[in-house]
């Protein structure tokens, strides 16, 4: 059976939680894999809008189970606030949800020591710009092993003992890491306290979800894998240092979620019409200028975690194409096409120019991209209202051979396009299997 995957190939908000709801209902299982709360995945659907960070936007079909593996890190009183929210809103949140034991979990001194490193190192300029949700030290315990707790550790007997010597641990720390910016020590005995309450409201979801994904693929149940962050956020393949701590791209799925590569045989990449970034990092293509302005404005592009205004610029090629391939990817899903509605001309990154040299392959030194100077081809755009639009002859000309350049460009092929938030504004191309069935195009019976 598939599996498909859902992955951003740009700096993260590429819109993949509207992807992963609308293909929902073609499969068994969403898995999230990776990441942890700085992920804001929006679906907008019958005139109401959801913002899921931790729990699989797949959590709106109750018909579905939605999982969240142990490469995610999970914090206990964000994932219960998204819970009760959801509930409230009439959403089903039961065993339809299942949460791994493996997931490491975040404590309050991750969120800390996110807040003391980024306030030490914004004063020399070189802060990452995170969300601050305790995701970096989270997984450096993780890889550092010492310091870790992982969500099955605390249903064990020596749970209070291990939160006692992580904190002692932490609180020598500290001063060293804040350098002279306040912090309030950590108190064991209150987490330990609030960690108990938790770990008793999230125990209903807790299982090995490596188990039942495999015992999934072995049943021909459809998985559907839910990318978080983008694939240049990758802490191997991305911009580093300026990326999250994770596997965000498609190489991530296998090790965060226990699946064997040869199960993910169905890949979309997701990207926005043009490229924004939140936080730190080089970004070749921005426009700090009337048109970043724009975008910016009729994007709505504002961070979902963190309010931050995002970064806006022109469609990277030379990145689109180092990230598809990557990821292995096989169709595009070319987002937020309806932002560039206005504007009289677009310009498209296929190439940089990095020390008077003509580069076309995404350099692996950050410093490299810094200099990396945009060759740009200039496009004309459509200045057409396209929001209404549902099939995709009906596209204005100059939009289509918008999506086909960036099909050639980036060496895939646009089979969606998306025209709106709502679930409803998504165009499917005639040769796209993903298209749900009620979007499909008729075959007319032939006339006489
Ligand atoms: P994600 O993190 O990749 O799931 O993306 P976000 O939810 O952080 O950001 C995408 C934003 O774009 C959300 O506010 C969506 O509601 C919105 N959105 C999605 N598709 C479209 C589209 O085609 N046009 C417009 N104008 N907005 C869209
Ligand atoms: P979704 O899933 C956009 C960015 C942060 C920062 C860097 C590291 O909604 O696409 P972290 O808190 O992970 O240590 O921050 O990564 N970042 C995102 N940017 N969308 C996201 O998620 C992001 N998750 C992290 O802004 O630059
Ligand atoms: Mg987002």
């Amino acid at each position: 059976m598939p599996g498909t995957c859902v992955i951003g190939l740009q700096w993260g908000d590429e819109a993949k939680g509207k992807i992963v709801d609308l293909l929902t209902e073609q499969h068994d299982v969403v898995v999230r894999y990776a990441g942890g709360a700085n992920a804001g995945h929006t679906v907008v659907t019958g005139g109401q809008t959801y913002k899921l960070s931790l729990i699989p936007s797949g959590i709106l079909n109750a018909g579905v189970k939605s999982v969240i593996t142990g490469g995610v890190v999970l914090n206990p009183p964000s994932i219960l606030g998204e819970i009760d929210g959801l509930v409230q809103r009439g959403v089903q949140v039961s065993d339809n949800l299942m949460i791994s034991d493996r997931a490491h979990v975040i404590f309050p001194w991750h969120l800390e020591e996110d807040r003391l490193n980024e306030a030490r190192t914004s004063k020399n300029g070189e802060a990452i710009g995170t969300t601050q949700r305790g995701i970096g030290p989270c997984y450096r315990d993780k890889v550092g092993r010492t310091n870790a707790i992982r969500l099955g550790d605390l249903y064990r007997a020596n749970f209070a003992e291990k939160v006692k010597s992580v904190a002692a641990d932490k609180n020598s720390l500290f001063p060293l890491l804040a350098a002279g910016t306040p912090f309030t020590p950590l108190d064991a005995d209150q987490i330990i306290a609030d960690y108990r309450g938790y770990a008793a409201r999230l125990k209903p979801y807790v299982a090995d979800t490596t188990a039942y994904l495999l015992d999934a693929l072995e049943n021909d149940q459809r998985l559907l894998f839910e990318g978080a962050q983008g694939a240049l956020l990758d802490v191997d393949h991305g911009t580093f240092p300026y990326v999250t701590s994770s596997n965000s791209s498609g190489v991530g799925i296998s090790s965060g979620s226990g699946v064997p590569g040869k199960y993910l045989n169905r890949v979309i990449g997701i990207v926005k019409a043009y490229g924004t970034r939140v936080g730190g990092g080089p970004f070749p293509t921005e426009q700090a200028n009337d048109i970043g302005q724009h975008l910016r404005d009729r994007g709505n592009e504002y961070g979902t975690v963190t309010r931050r205004p995002r970064r806006c610029g022109w469609f990277d090629a030379v990145a689109a194409r180092y990230t598809a391939r990557l990821s292995g990817v096989d169709v595009l899903s070319v987002m937020l096409l309806d932002v560039l509605s206005e504007l009289p001309e677009i310009q498209i990154c296929t190439a940089y120019e990095i020390n008077g040299k003509r580069v076309e392959q995404f350099p692996s030194h950050v410093d490299d991209l810094r200099e990396a100077k945009p060759i740009y081809e200039t496009v004309p755009g459509w200045q057409t209202d396209i929001t209404g639009m549902r099939r995709w002859e009906e596209l204005p000309k100059n939009a289509l051979a918008y999506l086909r350049r960036l099909s050639e460009v980036v060496g895939r092929p646009v089979q969606i396009a998306s025209v709106g938030p709502d679930r409803a504004q998504t165009i499917f191309h005639p040769e796209c299997e993903f298209a749900p069935p009620a979007a499909r195009t008729p075959v007319l019976a032939p006339s006489n």
